[in-house]
């Protein structure tokens, strides 16, 4: 049966994925959704009765958790047409000043979850089949103070970019999307909602139409709004050292 897959669909931009691929990839009969709040992937498969869900509760800084998706898969053999990497937190705050295991709840989601799921799921992907990542503008530069989240982004994007290069004789496309800050439930846990000060918001649904729009062309990134394909380029450009003074938050 055909499929997507989508890690963190319960809110934000990942249940964003879930509503416009279900409207732009009709060929897709399955949903598979992950996240911890399993209620909030059970009333979103209702509003859509017409499309098979497969909703997964699984917390995937859980190493248990794995096993279990990777249990579930052998089991039901999907054809993963499209699978999004979205599942992310971030927290602000020195370094010497969080606590470790918040610092390694973002290492364990962002970094670890996204490679291992991805992993897992490849074996189930086959020729014309596309992987998004959720990277970040985050990614581009460290950003003091968000020191943890911006490395992860970077990893982020260094895997796509990798992967991608790995997966083109198997003609599977990975696509890494940057967006700026989103006015979702991510600055309620990072629990700074001014950190960004007045960089300019990305729209969630101008974020998840230009990345599938970017994923059905094979690109390997895609960074909404001209203002941060903008900063990415500055980024390319200037020397790490001040980058860093400018986006320190
Ligand atoms: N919002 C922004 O400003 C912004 C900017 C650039 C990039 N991003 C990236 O965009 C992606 C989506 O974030 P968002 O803005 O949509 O945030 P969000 O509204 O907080 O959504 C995060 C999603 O991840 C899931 N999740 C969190 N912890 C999880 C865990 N331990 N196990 C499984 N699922 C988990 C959440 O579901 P449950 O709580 O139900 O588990 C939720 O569905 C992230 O990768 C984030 O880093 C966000």
């Amino acid at each position: 049966m055909k499929a997507a897959l989508i890690t963190g669909a319960s809110a934000g931009l990942g249940l964003e994925f879930t509503r416009q691929i279900a409207r732009q990839f009709p060929e897709i009969e399955e949903f598979w959704l992950i996240a911890r709040r399993i209620g909030k992937l059970e009333e979103l498969a209702q509003q859509m009765p017409e499309k098979k869900f497969v909703c997964i509760g699984l917390d995937l800084t859980d190493e248990r958790s794995f096993r279990f998706l990777s249990d579930k898969l052998e089991e039901q053999k999907p054809d993963v047409r499209l699978l999004v990497g979205n599942a992310g937190c971030g927290i602000a705050g020195d370094v010497a000043d969080t606590a470790q295991s918040a610092l390694m709840r973002v290492v364990d989601l962002n970094v670890r979850a996204l490679t291992l799921v991805t992993a897992a799921v490849i074996p189930y992907m086959s020729a014309g089949a596309k992987i998004i990542h959720i990277s970040s503008i985050a990614g581009f530069c460290p950003t003091p103070r968000m020191t943890v989240y911006s490395a992860s982004k970077a990893y982020v994007s260094a895997f796509s970019g990798g992967l991608s290069e790995e997966l083109r004789p198997k003609g599977i496309s990975v696509t890494a999307v940057c967006p700026g800050p989103m006015k979702t439930e991510f600055f309620e846990e990072v629990g700074d909602k001014n950190l960004f000060g007045n960089l300019p918001w990305c729209d969630p649904e101008q974020v998840v139409s230009g990345a599938l729009r970017a994923a059905k062309k094979g690109r390997l990134f895609y960074t909404p709004t001209r203002f941060y394909k903008f900063y990415r380029f500055v980024a390319k450009l200037l020397p790490m050292k001040l980058m860093m003074k400018a986006t320190h938050v």
